[in-house]
């Protein structure tokens, strides 16, 4: 059935074409340090991966672990953000850095990370599935897309996200929910794009409704205004 079809072959898909990324370990591998995969995640909250890359490269190289970035004055971790924008983030990930580095480290659970600051729900549950691979289901919009074509929603955003994160809860494996997360993003990015979506190159489209429907750039609905 599609919830055992859909994660396998979207995973033996990232197996081969998972974009490398300098916060990312290779599918399959152990998982990367929970630092670098929250340090990543704070700054792609709004950012592209392409802005996000030599700043990451920077930081890390600086502040290469939470106890060296909660020891840091925050007006030097605002500076070296400055271009990157949406500033609360910075101070966040400052408050943030202090807090986790007084716990010793991060906690392992989506509940648990949500508390902290600058962690809403898409950021701890990515934390929590690509760090610590839980279960966690992780929508962004990409996931969103790849998720309102697959299963053809016909209830538009944002009404529909509550629809669409039980979809995404339905075909989100047991093992390697990291992986899956992050070969749903690759997807949508490259593949299930917004305009012209590639079809053709797609793992999942023997499983599209969307396509199947002719049409899968109708996907999300626009709602009528
Ligand atoms: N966008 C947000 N998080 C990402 C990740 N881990 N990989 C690729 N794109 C992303």
């Amino acid at each position: 059935d599609i919830s055992e079809a859909v994660p396998a072959a979207l995973l033996g898909w990232y197996d081969c074409h998972a974009r490398t990324l300098p916060w990312r370990a290779a599918p399959g591998a152990p998982a990367p340090d929970p630092y670098r995969v929250w340090l990543s995640e704070v700054m792609l909250q709004q950012t592209t991966v392409a802005a996000v890359k030599p700043y990451f490269e920077q930081f890390t190289a600086r502040w290469p672990d939470i106890d060296a970035l909660a020891a840091a004055p925050e007006a030097d971790v605002m500076a070296a953000w400055a271009g990157l924008g949406y500033y609360s983030r910075a101070r966040n990930l400052v408050r943030c850095a202090r807090e986790v580095a007084a716990l010793g480290g991060f906690p392992a659970t989506e509940a648990e990370l949500r508390k902290l600051p600058g962690l809403g729900a898409y950021t701890a549950a990515a934390v929590a599935a690509i760090a610590f691979d839980q279960r966690a289901v992780v929508v962004d919009a990409n996931v969103e897309r790849v998720v309102s074509r697959l299963f053809a929603i016909a209830e538009p955003l944002p009404g529909s996200r509550r629809k669409i994160g039980e979809f995404a809860g339905s075909i989100t494996p047991q093992t390697r929910a990291g992986d899956f997360a992050q070969a749903m993003m690759d997807l949508g990015s490259g593949i299930c794009t917004t305009r012209e979506p590639k079809c053709l190159l797609c793992p999942l489209s023997s499983h599209c409704a969307g396509r199947a429907s002719g049409n899968p750039s109708a996907f999300p609905v626009k709602s009528p205004k």
